[in-house]
């Protein structure tokens, strides 16, 4: 570094970048100026990136160039200079193999981004499924002034008069089309009807639930989760986030204050009592892995297990997005819990206030759509965690979305060894299959497919969906759309693809899932398994690339499927010049 830099200067921009008196200095500025940014822009004030997921292949985000235009306004009102940058945009239905597989990249990508330019804090924009945690993730392990902006959900599906959410009813319609009941025609048709305005699923899906999680984390201003993509609200809000980013670098007030175990503790709470994605589980681990917050599967149950559902929203219930948000949104649950001594109520939040003075007074307007504590929507909804010879690491289920009766069950192994097999052999009517069977997919965890794809919900066969039977009980090591329903084991772990015991599941071989007593087991002897795991073989790793790097690195489900490298912070110094 130069003897010339501003070594007094309040700001790591001014210090490190635009500060300077020297030829770094005038490089520094010199390019910034070519976009017309006059000389007094670089005078020490607060630099804000704007962390920027939009993609016109993402369709959740596309609308973040517009929105990001708001924050501008509120960091230009509070005396700031906004700056957006792009980072890899993760979209959940266009990308493959899996989005899954890219979001320890993306926040690579973040994390970078962020550190080795000249900010002082960052405004996250996030919306598709992966692309909040990815960003929280690449913004934690850097630790700047970070406030999240989420996009919103799109606003209902509305399809011959009826509410359709994202997800869900393609789901439901296409095991209607399956089963003969729904024509060809009609599933076309409903596209249009599903997602006509901008924004991200409008179910309580994974997007919607990482949305919550941000709110309910203390890392957005309240209102976040819930507001329309399409109401103006949102704007506002999107020019308030810019307002306070402003106050948050002058107070050097870092992610590394807010993301404390008090805050995830109130995240796990708050994801029971809006039936939230089990992608929560995941996510939340990696993120709390990257701020050195102890937080594991077992916590979960503990927090969570015995928290009651009071959202009625799709996929566990029937209402969306936008009812949630007239009906109060986050903040309303958020009180729930906190009148019920369920919530860390002097967890500190990105607007500098504590949760609980944040929504203590909160209103709700609709009791059909978020319940009161006294008066749940489901009983004891929150994520579920399964332990015995057949996930000795733990695998999750999310009873709300289950069917009650399959919650005690046992029954006889009908395995796929790849997803490939099942698309392959699912729909035959020879497969010897009904719905008393245990359906078990493999090679689907974070190395084996590689990503950990959301296949966790295998459609059912042919000739039970004709019987009317609309659930059967399914394991995986995969993960499960937030927008899923069923009796669905995921994030089997150890996963199939290292040796986990449910490489060594065989069709004929009876499991016992077991809810209540919170017990997956397969009643094959010791001995029998230590005979199938003499035999079984490691797929091979791949032979190039980053796939290669993260089949190598990815960590475990239960421990938040993040690169064993990523796990941590580095702060985020002012790097060294070379020019
Ligand atoms: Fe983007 Fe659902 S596909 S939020």
């Amino acid at each position: 570094m130069s003897d010339t830099d501003n070594k007094n200067a309040k700001f790591r921009s001014q210090r490190g970048w635009f500060g300077r008196q020297d030829r770094d200095g005038f490089v520094h500025r010199s390019w910034m100026k070519n976009q017309g940014w006059p000389h007094d822009l670089f005078d020490g004030r607060p630099i804000i990136g704007i962390c920027n997921t939009w993609s016109e292949l993402t369709p959740c985000n596309a609308h973040f160039r517009e929105l990001a235009e708001f924050v501008k306004r509120g960091v230009w009102e509070a005396g700031g200079f906004p700056l957006e940058f792009p980072v890899m945009s993760l979209g959940e239905t266009q990308l493959r193999p899996t989005a899954m597989l890219f979001r320890n990249l993306a926040s690579m990508d973040v994390e970078e981004s962020i550190r080795g330019n000249p900010i002082d804090g960052v405004v996250l924009m996030m919306g598709c499924d992966k692309t909040t945690p990815s960003l929280l993730m690449g913004a934690a392990s850097c630790d700047l002034p970070t406030i999240g902006l989420s996009g919103g959900p799109m606003l209902r599906g509305i399809y011959k008069g009826r509410e359709i959410g994202s997800g869900t009813g393609v789901w439901q319609m296409s095991e209607a089309v399956r089963a003969g009941t729904m024509s060809m025609e009609e599933f076309t048709d409903a596209e249009a009807s599903m997602h006509r305005s901008k924004g991200h699923c409008m179910t309580m899906g994974t997007a919607s639930t990482m949305a919550s999680m941000v709110e309910a984390l203390g890392m957005s201003l309240p209102g976040n989760a819930a507001i329309p993509a399409v109401d103006a609200r949102r704007a506002t809000l999107a020019q308030l986030t810019g307002r306070r980013i402003v106050e948050m670098v002058k107070q050097d007030f870092r992610i590394s204050q807010i993301l404390k175990r008090e805050n995830f503790e109130n995240a796990v709470r708050a994801n029971a009592a809006i039936g939230g994605s089990t992608n929560a589980v995941i996510h939340l681990m990696a993120i709390a892995g990257r701020v050195g917050v102890e937080l594991d599967l077992d916590d979960w149950d503990a927090l969570g297990s015995h928290v009651p559902c009071l959202v009625d929203l799709q996929p566990s219930g029937q209402h969306l997005m936008e009812d949630f948000y007239y009906a109060g949104g986050l903040p309303a649950v958020l009180r729930e819990l906190g009148e019920a001594g369920l919530l860390n109520n002097d967890a500190l939040t990105a607007n500098g206030k504590s949760m609980w003075e944040n929504v203590k007074a909160a209103p709700c307007w609709n009791r059909e759509v978020i319940h009161a504590f006294s008066d749940p929507f489901k009983d004891k909804a929150g994520i579920a965690v399964l332990k015995g010879n057949l996930a000795p690491n733990g695998a999750v289920i999310k009873p709300s979305a289950a069917s009650p009766h399959l919650l005690q069950h046992r029954g006889r192994a009908v395995v796929f060894e790849s997803i490939e097999e099942f698309h392959a052999t699912i729909d035959r009517e020879d497969l010897d299959i009904d719905e008393t069977c245990v359906m078990v997919l493999k090679n689907c965890g974070p190395k084996g497919y590689p990503g950990m794809a959301e296949v966790g919900n295998m459609p059912l066969p042919p000739k039970v969906l004709r019987k009317g039977i609309t659930d059967m009980v399914r394991i995986s090591d995969a993960r499960m759309s937030g927008t899923a329903y069923g009796t669905v084991v995921l994030h089997t772990s150890p996963e199939a693809a290292v040796g986990g015991p449910l490489a060594l599941v065989k069709t004929g071989d009876f499991i016992v899932l077991d809810v209540p007593a919170r017990s997956i087991h397969l009643e094959v002897s010791d001995e029998e398994l230590a005979r199938r795991r003499a035999e079984w073989v490691a797929p091979p790793v791949p032979a190039r690339g980053y796939v290669k790097m993260y089949v190598e690195h990815v960590m475990q489900a239960h421990e938040g499927a993040d690169l064993d490298f990523l796990v941590g912070s580095s702060g985020a110094p002012v790097p060294r010049d070379s020019h």
